[in-house]
């Protein structure tokens, strides 16, 4: 079989919202007194909310009471909402309507697997929401990042079989994830970072389309 679905990351994929969610995390972490960095984010890139914050605080050696945890987690998230309180069209990564089109003239489905729960703001922001066949709901997905469960998710929604898949990702979590989950993967970033995907371009408009396809087509 060829390949029949493009199922996206959000953050950092289509968007430089990765950027704001480093931002609020930076600002939270400094509060705390624990040290963050660019380098450390890396490993929280496509992991969940409380996933992070319990990142940041293991590595202050903070422990809190979960109630105390869910009122930072609550202080991110208002920033972080704050933060993109001004997105629009604009904001939305060069080649993606491009992209989405090509995927359309070619009847290659178009899903969305993001950890976040302020997704759907976004892709409304963006003017993109009906882009898509499917869009997973970051709520109900039990195991987060580098977990497969929400590419398989959209899979199974959009009953097209995993390998028949290609996930985009800008995170290392989300590579595992769609590697675990037996597609195809292409990284959007640093090729010295997400050196385990299958095709990996710098920006989400320097991606070839038939270079991508080509992974769905037996090797000779
Ligand atoms: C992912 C981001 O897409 O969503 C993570 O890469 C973020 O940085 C996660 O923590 C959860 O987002 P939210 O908006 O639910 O806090
Ligand atoms: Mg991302």
């Amino acid at each position: 079989m060829s390949i029949q679905a493009f199922i996206f990351d959000l953050d950092g994929v289509l968007t430089d919202t990765a950027e704001y969610h480093f931002l609020a995390w930076k600002a939270l972490a400094d509060e705390l007194g624990i040290p963050f960095d660019r380098h450390d984010n890396e490993a929280l890139k496509g992991v969940d909310r409380m996933g992070s914050l319990s990142f940041i605080l293991s590595k202050g050696e903070l422990e809190l009471p979960e109630e105390q945890v869910l009122v930072l987690a609550d202080k991110k998230n208002r920033h972080y909402q704050q933060l993109i309180e001004h997105m629009s069209p604009a904001d939305l990564f060069a080649g993606a309507h491009q992209l989405f089109a090509d995927l359309k003239s070619r009847r290659i489905a178009i899903g969305l697997a993001s950890a976040s729960k302020n997704a759907p703001m976004v892709l409304d922001r963006l003017g993109i929401a009906d882009q898509f066949d499917y869009v997973a709901d970051a709520a109900k997905v039990k195991q987060g990042k580098p977990h497969p469960e929400i590419f398989l998710t959209v899979a199974d929604a959009l009953t097209i079989a995993p390998q028949d898949c290609v996930g985009i990702e800008d995170s290392l979590a989300g590579l595992q994830s769609i590697q675990d989950a037996g597609m195809h993967s292409v990284g959007i970033g640093d090729k010295q970072v997400l050196n385990g995907a299958e095709q990996v371009y710098a920006q989400l408009h320097e991606v070839d389309l038939a270079e991508v396809l080509a992974l769905g087509k037996p090797q000779r």
